[in-house]
């Protein structure tokens, strides 16, 4: 983590002191070390050796422009799933070659935006069912350039064997995720006979922050599995990709490292005697997580006294709520917090709740806070910002961006004048 506590008590991101920060940008505001990131991209990049592989970074988890294109410096590709992350990867400079498209919705206008990228369109249209590829070759005869594409298959792992929240486990047989295991000879086929189309991969993503190995190499076998079938069927495959998920140590512990992901799937590639694809892993949040925080002022305790089997209850109220960071909301994720200030006497362990009109805009119970001050909200990097929303008339927050030791880049809190009227078209009668 690149958060630290120097012996005067001041608590920094990446070298810059975050109580004079907060005191120049306010609060809520998120905070990221393009530095880390940078240095996580290449730690997972040393995993592969010399084999030919891509880190397609999965823009989803925070698609802000300093870190994609920090990313794509340290020679990430991305992982995409929509026309507006597509924008965004390619306006950091990552290379219409190095990306991939996922998602099961893509629109006709991405279909098209994804085939006309750069000079051949980026690297693969990643194909969630039967019914897409038909639309993708139409999209594509349409404009008489060729398309490549990746089936994306589903594999059947059960939600349990995932080992981690529900909503984030996509690779079982009821997730809308990807062509059932049981189609894909027939996507094979359909492929292959496909004038303006040209299968190059094979992929797969079992779910999200996984904190063992187990699960993902098994989706790896059966993709590697799979395209052992699909050359004997004469596709020329490029690459297999095995998804992202990398867990991240949320403070309870990640006993695997995003490393050992890479290191366990390449042996199994390599049993399967498939050691000249390329091999593609899209990590989202094991690169961004641990790097970004959110900062946050205290606005006020509050105290309920006990009842004969209630004890007291403390809460501490916060300016950043379920709006700027949704985890907790949504998938009952903790993120640790502490004070920005470290020189307070009168810690004490507080419920820590936002101002968001809603029970579940509730950060749990932490230890050792003060009663007034800022806080910093742990590895908030990975599906903070991009999941924040203006629910209850919040402005979304700001975000600062911290490289070689000092800001380098401040988005400002949104002002919220433009609300009114500002996307507003009158309509006339
Ligand atoms: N590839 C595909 C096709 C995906 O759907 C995802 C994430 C990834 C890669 C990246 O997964 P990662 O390495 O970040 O785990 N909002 C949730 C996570 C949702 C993940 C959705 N798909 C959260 O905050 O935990």
């Amino acid at each position: 983590m690149s958060l630290t506590r120097d012996a005067s008590g001041l608590l920094r991101l990446g070298g810059v002191d975050l109580a004079d920060l907060v005191s120049r940008v306010g609060t809520p505001s998120y905070v990221y070390d393009i530095d880390a990131i940078a240095a996580e991209a290449r730690a997972l990049r040393l995993a592969f050796d010399d084999a030919v592989h891509l880190v397609a970074y999965a823009v989803k988890a925070n698609s802000a422009g300093p870190i994609v294109r920090g990313l794509a410096a340290e020679g990430c590709g991305a992982d995409v799933v929509s026309g507006g992350e597509l924008l965004v990867a390619m306006g950091c400079g990552i290379p219409p070659d190095r990306i991939v498209f996922s998602g099961v919705a893509k629109t006709d206008d991405e279909i098209d935006r994804a085939i006309h990228a750069g000079e051949r369109g980026i690297l693969a249209l990643q194909i969630e069912s039967i019914e897409e590829l038909h639309r993708i070759e139409a999209r594509a005869r349409a404009s008489a350039r060729r398309a490549q594409i990746a089936i994306r298959v589903n594999p059947a792992v059960e939600k349990e064997a995932v080992g981690t929240h529900a909503h984030v486990t996509t690779g079982h047989d009821e997730a809308k995720f990807g062509v059932a295991r049981d189609d894909v000879p027939a996507a094979l086929s359909l492929a292959n006979r496909a004038k303006h189309l040209d299968l190059i991969g094979i992929s797969v993503h079992v779910g999200s922050q996984l904190t063992s190995t187990d699960a993902y190499v098994a989706a790896g076998r059966i993709v590697f599995d799979l395209a052992r079938v699909a050359r004997e069927r004469g596709a020329s495959l490029q690459f297999v990709g095995t998804g992202g998920g990398f867990g991240i140590d949320y403070g309870e512990g990640c006993a695997v490292k995003p490393a050992d992901f890479v290191r366990a799937v390449r042996a199994e590639q390599r049993a399967f005697g498939l050691e000249a694809l390329s091999l593609h892993v899209e990590p989202g949040r094991s690169l961004v997580a641990a790097h970004g925080v959110l900062l946050a002022q205290v606005i006020q305790t509050k105290r309920a006294p006990h009842g004969a089997d209630t004890p007291e209850r403390a809460w501490l109220v916060i300016d950043a709520g379920m709006n700027d960071l949704l985890r907790p909301a949504l998938y009952q994720a903790r993120h640790r917090i502490v004070p920005v200030e470290a020189s307070r006497r009168d810690l004490r362990a507080y419920r820590v709740v936002g101002p968001v009109c809603e029970s579940a805009d509730d950060f749990g119970e932490h230890p050792d806070l003060a009663d007034s001050g800022f806080v910093a909200i742990l590895d908030a990097g990975a599906y903070g910002y991009t999941m924040a929303s203006r629910y209850n008339g919040r402005a979304l927050p700001a975000e600062v961006f911290v490289q070689d030791g000092r800001i380098v880049a401040v988005a400002e809190r949104e002002a919220p004048d433009a609300w009114v009227e500002g996307r507003l078209r009158v309509v006339e009668r």
